[in-house]
């Protein structure tokens, strides 16, 4: 299924958008969360929605060698600035990939532990969406969503309407969730 439009930010959104970040980053440390949600070594790990990739330096260290970090997003500037990263910071263990709509292309029970941050309140169908991260987890893997900008219990109530996931645990952050 193809994502409606109103999904992929224009370019001057995107590019505004990794702006801030940039600047917010130097004030939060992105890796703080990263230490949160048990990203371990060996481990394939998928960042849906990953954006400018301010996270996936410190996702690649965690992995190590031996595992394997996705990078998947719909904008092509993003896979960009991906790409950029993985040279600049020599990640040897990343690989960008470009969604069209909701199918990543990743195969079925690629990952281990899928997070998807700040990017949930983009997504029209929920379903859907959940439907994707569901396909690509491996059988007791983990997804750790955020609630991005939409309060707790649109979470939730997304989350239970797809009916594939169970909510294990909640912090102020994240959710962390279970396939059924
Ligand atoms: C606000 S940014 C957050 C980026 C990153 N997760 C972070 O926290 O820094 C949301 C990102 O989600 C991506 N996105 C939105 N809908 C998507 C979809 N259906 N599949 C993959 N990526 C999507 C956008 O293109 C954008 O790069």
């Amino acid at each position: 299924m193809q994502a409606r439009a109103g999904e992929r930010m224009s370019d001057t959104g995107f590019r505004i958008m990794s702006a801030f970040f940039r600047i917010q980053d130097l004030i939060w440390p992105p890796d703080r969360l990263l230490d949160q949600i048990g990203i371990r070594e060996r481990m394939t790990v998928v960042d849906y929605g990953c954006g400018p990739g301010r996270y996936i330096a410190g996702a690649s260290r965690r992995v190590g060698r031996t595992g394997r970090l996705y990078a998947v997003d719909i904008h092509e500037l993003a896979i960009e600035a991906v790409v950029r990263r993985v040279r600049e910071e020599r990640l040897i263990n990343v690989v960008p990939v470009l969604a069209r709509g909701y199918d990543s292309g990743l195969p079925a029970g690629t990952a281990d532990l899928v997070y998807a941050l700040d990017m949930f309140h983009m997504i029209r169908d929920p379903s859907a969406f959940l439907g994707e991260l569901h396909r690509i987890i491996k059988p007791g893997g983990v997804l750790v969503i955020d609630d991005g900008h939409q309060p707790r219990e649109v979470t939730l109530k997304k989350i239970r309407a797809s009916g594939l996931w169970v909510v294990e645990h909640e912090t102020a952050a994240f959710l962390r969730c279970r396939p059924k």
